[in-house]
Formats: C-alpha cells, structure tokens, sequence
C-alpha cells in the first residue's frame, strides 16, 4: 500500500529518494510523487504510473532535502491530481500521508468555513491546510496540534518552505521508522527502503524533527533504540522475488523451526485471527490446534472478527497471524480481542513490527524478507511457527522437524507444475478443492492463483461443491483436488468422480495412488503428516500459479492494484 520516504542529507538526496521509491514498489501503488528544496523554492512532481515514470520527469533536478510517496489509491482515482505529496492553500507546507483520516468530512467542513477549499479528492489534501492554518511558526508544536485534529490512521513527513532542509513527521497506527546514514537523516513507512541504517521507532503522536546532521523528538535529540537494518534484498539471479521466494521455504521453514522455544505451549481454546493468506494458514492449522489441545479451535477472518458480537473471553487465547505486521484489519482485531479479555500471541515475520509491538506474547517466522506482494514463504513458516505453539509430543515433533527435507523435495518435484500450464491458460475458472486441512489450502491455491493470474478461481471444501458452485463446471473447468490424509480418499474419490462426470479436468496434488489415478492429472508428493501437511502441499499451488501467471505475462511481484501490506481497514 502507500509509502514514504524522505532524506535530508548533505549532499544530493534525489537519487536515494527515487531508490528508496523503488524499494517501496513492492507494496503495490498506482502513482508516485516527490516534493523537494529546488533552487527557487519548494518544488513538487508527479506522475501516474511506475516509479520510472516520476524518475523521468525529475530529469537533472537535484536537491538536498525531499519527501515523497507512493500512493495505493483509497480516496479519489488514480490521477495526478490525487497523488502526493500535497501543498497547503498558500504554500506553507507540502505533505505526504499514509492512513485513513476518518473525520475528514467535518474538517473539509471546518476549512470550508475558513474560505479554504480543496482541490483534490483525497483525504490527505485537508491536513496541509490545516497546517497552514494552525501555524504558529513552529513546525513541531504545529504538526502537534494538527495531528491532535486527525481521527484515523496516519504517518505524515511534511516539509515546511520556511525550514530548509528540515522534515518534520508524525504518526499514529500507520507506521513510520526514522533512519541514520552517512550524515544523512532518512524516514521510511517500511525498513525495506532504510538499508543499511540506524532505526529509529518513532512513538505515536510525537512530533519528529530531521536535518542533515541529526534527529530530534519534541526538542530531545533522538538517539535511542537504534537498530541496525539489513542490506537491500536483491533476486540472487531468480527472474523474480516470487519465484526465489519459492526456492527459500526449505531454509525459512528449517529457521522457524530452529527458533520454536522448547516450552510454551498453549493448551486451552485457540482463536485464530488474520487476513488472506494469513488466515488461510490459521484455517489449516484448525485440526493440528484441536488434536494437541483437545479443545474446540476456531480460525475468524480479523475484519470478521471486529464487527462479531463481543462476547468476553472465557480463557481463551487469540492468535494473530500476520507476515507484515502491519495489517490494519488485523491490528483492530488484535485491539478487540484484548478489549474482550483474551490473551494475545502474535506470529509475524517482522519484529518490529506494530503487530508484534501490541501483543502480548510474540513467535516470529524466521521467513526473511518476504517482498513479492503474493506471499510463499511468509505462509508455509506461518504454518510452521503456528505448529510450534502448540506440538509437543514426540511424534508430531519427529513430523515438524522433516518438514525442511520434504518442501526441498516438493519444491523440485513443483517444477513439473509448468507441464501443467495449458489446461488452465483459457479457463474461465479454476476450482481448488480439499477437506479438512487441504481447505485452507485450497482456499490459499485460489488465492494465489487468481492474484498472480488474474483468472477467476474459486477455493471450496469439497463437500461443498455440490451445494452451488458445481454449475460453473462445465466441460475443460480445471479443478485442482488436493488430498494429504489418508482418512479422506474416499470422500476425495467422490468429488473427483462428481466433477469428471460434468468434464471438469481434474489435477491432484497428493501423495496416495488412488487419488493421482483417479485423476487426469496428478502432481504425486511424498507422504507427508497430515495436521503439518500445509506447509508442502502449498508449494506446488504456488508454483502453478507462478507458470501460468509467467506464461500469461503478468507482472508477477506487483500484481494489479494489490498491495503487500494492506494498512487500511
Ligand atoms: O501481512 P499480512 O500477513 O497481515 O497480510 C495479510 C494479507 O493481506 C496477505 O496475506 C495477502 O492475502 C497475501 N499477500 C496474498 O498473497
């Protein structure tokens, strides 16, 4: 979703501005803008479209001194008009933002009143001239007061034109890191795009002030806390993120595993929240949780759960799943749950993450960088990191710790997916279906398939099919079966025949024979444990969605209008 960077350094800033943009990509976004010190004063430009696109406008401009945003768009359409940064009515300050105001119809009212109108369709517009308006001067106890104003979600990095080569920034539930580097002071909405820095966590609602040489909050030099970053990640010769995503699950899934504490397990009742794919994976982790606790475990969607009935805890324990750590559903949902008394346990692949900052407890994927907007190995470690809070005999231990040499078979073994490409390339609509743990699975390959493909596909409990969506098949629909526990062959069997007696073409991904005969076509795995399967069957999903989406030429690491981290609610 958006994102902000901004520099303030000695020497020309631009180009690690327009870097850092670029770092940002993955994210998703529509359009890009920078505001920046020119010669002759504050200077702002735009263009809708790739970072490229705002690079090539910029052309021989250089600056010390900028802001600028990669906006994902929520309030107004795709237009430059719409993208940031934004400049207040009299030119006072241009901003960036990220988050949702939520009042932004009582302030437009409210600067209306005060003759000042807006010319975009943003929500964002509203804040400069509330700026501009409030100003006593000070840039900080100004932005103090703005934000005080705001409802919502926001991380804002304003330049003033009377502050020369000054930001200054605010945040509130939108998250906004500040960065050290080689006499130069950086912000960033993410830490991918502040390699190689010192981190700064920036509080919500204090104000931050940058320059060249330093960084204060509310008047206090700010020099605690400091983390270094990581280097930026690169394809290591892979064509694209996703694809060495794919590769690397054997390691990340062997590092989650490596970091699981010997104690700690949870024994009560388990609810387990997240969106997407992190939901997915809370859904097939549903029979592994209740076969070691016993107990009744449920999986909610998270913007499900803050609109449900707020029945109290009664012991229970919620369980957010979340690879960025930065979901707003997820986040509210984190909120609500500790408002109704559960105790919360956070698995998130980044650590400091909002997320893992809110929670009561913390178990991390050891996934790395995960920086196509699909996720691969930020779902198969989720997976993992789930088992590990709960797995505690010696059987079902033995069964985690094989994982890594299984997802190194199958992720070869997935390579045969590419044979597979031309039954799905001119479907109307792929179905994946599976029981059990191969639901959430399935419903994981539909998700997949359809983001990187844009192919309508549909992810079903098979015993469901026959109840609707069964009058979608017809003749050559694509229906992928996948099946990893032997007490469901038979069930499998039947929906296999259900779907071959309307000519649906049907591929199973599973490791029993009958299945795979069954069949047209049949990806065969290697046994695996059933409750842990998750975490292998999805690989050949992956890889499926991956050639066809290649064959198809999509921009697979930046699929259309999504976003890798979805901080809106
Ligand atoms: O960062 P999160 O795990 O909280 O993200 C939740 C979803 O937006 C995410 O899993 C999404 O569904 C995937 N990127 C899809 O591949």
């Amino acid at each position: 979703m958006c994102g902000i960077i901004g520099i303030t350094a000695k020497t020309d800033a631009l180009s690690a501005i327009v870097s850092g943009l670029k770092a940002l990509e993955y994210r998703g976004y529509d359009s890009a803008g920078v505001a920046f010190f020119g010669k002759n004063g504050l200077r702002i430009v735009k263009a809708v479209g790739r970072v490229s696109a705002l690079e090539e406008k910029l052309g021989e401009e250089t600056t010390t001194c900028g802001i600028s945003h990669t906006r994902w768009a929520t309030h107004g359409e795709v237009c430059e008009k719409n993208c940031h940064p934004h400049v207040s009515f009299g030119g006072a300050c241009m901003l960036v933002h990220n988050g949702v105001i939520e009042n932004y119809a009582e302030l437009k009212k409210y600067l209306l009143e005060k003759g000042v109108t807006c010319s975009t369709d943003t929500d964002s517009e509203i804040i400069a001239h509330l700026y501009e308006l409030l100003c006593d001067g000070d840039p900080v106890t100004t932005l103090g007061r703005v934000a005080n104003a705001l409802e919502g979600s926001y991380a804002i990095a304003l330049l003033s034109a009377l502050h020369k080569g000054e930001i200054f920034a605010v945040r509130r539930s939108s998250p906004l890191v500040i960065g050290r580097r080689d006499n130069a002071s950086l912000l960033a909405s993410d830490v991918t795009a502040l390699p190689n820095a010192e981190l700064y966590y920036l509080e919500e609602g204090r104000v931050a002030r940058l320059w060249a040489e330093g960084v204060d909050v509310m008047g206090k030099r700010f020099h605690s806390n400091a983390i270094q970053s990581l280097s930026a990640p690169d394809k290591n010769g892979y064509d694209t993120f996703m694809l060495k995503e794919i590769y690397e699950q054997p390691q990340a899934i062997a590092r989650t595993i490596a970091d699981i504490p010997k104690k700690g397990r949870i024994k009560g009742e388990a609810l387990l929240l997240g969106c997407g794919s992190s939901y997915h994976a809370g859904l097939a982790c549903i029979p592994l949780v209740e076969k070691c606790t016993g107990r009744h475990a449920e999986a909610l969607l998270a913007s499900e759960f803050i609109c449900s009935h707020a029945l109290p805890a009664n012991g229970q324990t919620a369980i957010l799943l979340s690879q960025s750590g930065e979901t707003a559903d997820t986040l509210s949902a984190c909120a609500e749950a500790k408002k109704r008394g559960y105790k919360t346990v956070g698995i998130t692949n980044v650590e400091t993450s909002s997320l893992a900052r809110a929670v009561d407890e913390n178990r991390f994927t050891k996934a790395g960088a995960e920086i196509a907007v699909a996720t691969t190995k930020g779902f198969t470690t989720q997976i993992v990191a789930l088992a590990g809070l709960f797995v505690k005999d010696e059987e079902s231990l033995r069964a985690l710790h094989s994982l890594p040499t299984l997802a190194e078979k199958v992720v070869r073994l997935s390579e045969k997916t590419a044979e597979l490409v031309h039954i799905f390339l001119s479907a109307k609509c792929v179905f994946f279906i599976g029981r059990k743990s191969d639901y959430g699975v399935a419903l994981e390959g539909a998700l997949k398939f359809k983001e990187i493909t844009y192919i309508p596909s549909i992810g079903l409990a098979s015993g469901e099919l026959k109840h609707g969506s069964i009058s979608l098949i017809e003749k050559g629909s694509p229906v992928v079966v996948v099946c990893a526990d032997g007490k469901l062959i038979a069930k499998t069997l039947l929906s296999v025949a259900t779907v071959k007696a309307r000519g649906g073409v049907t591929v199973a991904v599973t490791c029993f024979e009958e299945v795979a005969t069954a069949c047209d076509y049949a990806l065969r795995l290697p046994a695996l444990p059933a409750d842990l399967s998750p975490a292998i069957t999805v690989i050949p999903l992956q890889m499926l969605s991956y050639y066809v989406a290649t064959a198809l030429r999509r921009d697979v690491d930046k699929p259309r209008n999504l976003a890798k981290s979805v901080t809106v609610e």
